[in-house]
């Protein structure tokens, strides 16, 4: 169990600092703590972000003011660092760093090795035929150590494979372009050829649908191989896009008792809630759909955000539950209006999955969040 010592130093260094600040103001408090400083340096609290967000003041003050880490949205992917082979374009991933650094936040870099968004060449030849194995890895090599060592000191940590368990129970590795020149041991090789490149950055395994049981078990039986492999395996990150009704918070609990019992922390990297009707649970990108409701477009009943808040407070008190193996919390966005799940799975809805209304106003659904990690670092 966490010491209590460690939430409540945080907290006692923000009462001091408000009621100082209000002391020299001579008013009565406008605002209260944030998220970033009620949760404290032992707990992460992040947001995913696109360099663009940065050009609107609103935007990134929001940023700044609650949030302690930083996730490029698409930024760090392979196909926005190298598209073309040997040219490599960091200049909106520098951006996002350089306003981090800025801020006192922390980045995380997402993601090295990914069967989206990276380009044909990497893995495959012009008839997409797989590469020799040997030319595979020539070109994860290359990226990989040019990535990192550009990134080295700046980013606290890599997803080094997203998404690298397949979605049918049968199978174990996904069947990617990455697996089919390189083979089934393509995430080890990713993991060493990481750890190589930059001996002293975090390295992280991040999923979807790994808190539930159908995925959960593979999860665990690749933590175990990364490490029979012998490694690096700092935590693996359960991405957490979710549903008003699904899956049930027990099933993440279990999943964050599974996943500490092998000795890896948890972080939950990608987290919303999403309030449209869909097919497929999880986060495939390729699972589009090209119709679906869109029940929301004029505004959203008071009641759903008030049941979408419930959804959130019940499984930030898991994670609080955990919070001695749970690092970081990301959601994958700031407002609703810049979510991704208005373009996912059906282009074009208006969709509410965030903490903060287009209008970057909180919504139910931060309170909610606020409350659990109040009551966390009171508790001890
Ligand atoms: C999403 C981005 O948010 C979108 O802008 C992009 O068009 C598609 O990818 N799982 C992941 C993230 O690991 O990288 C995805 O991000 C969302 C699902």
């Amino acid at each position: 169990m966490r010491d209590m010592a460690d939430f409540q130093i945080p907290l006692l260094a923000l009462v001091i600092t408000m009621t100082s600040t209000l002391a020299l103001a001579g008013q009565s408090p406008s605002s209260q703590p944030t998220l970033r400083q009620i949760a404290g340096p032992r707990l992460l609290i992040g947001g995913a972000i696109m360099a663009a967000d940065l050009e609107d003041p609103k935007v990134a003050q929001l940023i700044a003011t609650e949030l302690s880490t930083v996730t490029g949205g698409n930024e760090f992917k392979p196909d926005f660092l190298q598209r073309e082979k040997g040219t490599f374009t960091f200049e909106r991933a520098d951006k996002i760093i350089a306003f981090a650094q800025q801020h006192d936040i922390k980045v995380v870099g997402h993601t090295l090795c990914w069967h989206q968004q990276t380009p044909a060449w990497m893995f495959q030849k012009p008839d997409k035929s797989p590469l020799s194995r040997e030319e595979a890895l020539d070109n994860l090599k290359t990226h990989i150590e040019t990535v990192m060592k550009h990134f080295k000191g700046k980013v606290i940590g890599w997803d080094v494979v997203n998404e690298g368990i397949a979605d049918d129970p049968k199978q174990y590795i996904r069947d990617t372009p990455a697996r089919r020149a390189i083979g089934d041991d393509i995430i080890i090789q990713a993991f060493k050829l990481a750890h190589a490149a930059d001996p002293d950055v975090e390295l992280y395994y991040n999923d979807y649908n790994i808190d539930a049981p159908y995925k959960r078990d593979r999860a665990l039986r690749l933590v175990r191989d990364l490490k029979a492999a012998g490694v690096r395996l700092d935590a693996v990150g359960i991405q957490g896009h979710w549903l008003l009704n699904s899956p049930p918070a027990s099933e993440v609990d279990d999943a964050i008792t599974a996943f500490a019992k092998e000795g890896v922390k948890v972080m939950i990297t990608e987290m919303d809630v999403d309030v449209l009707p869909r097919k497929a649970a999880g986060a495939d990108i390729s699972a589009t759909e090209k119709a679906g409701f869109d029940p929301y477009k004029n505004g959203i009943p008071a009641g759903v955000l008030q049941a979408q808040g419930k959804r959130y407070g019940e499984l930030f008190k898991v994670f609080m539950k955990h919070r001695s193996d749970i690092t970081r919390i990301t959601l994958w966005g700031i407002d609703d209006g810049r979510s991704w799940l208005n373009n996912f799975p059906v282009r074009g809805r208006t969709n509410y999955p965030m903490l903060w209304d287009r209008e970057l106003h909180p919504k139910p659904a931060y309170e909610a969040v606020r409350k659990e990690l109040l009551s966390a670092s009171t508790e001890g």
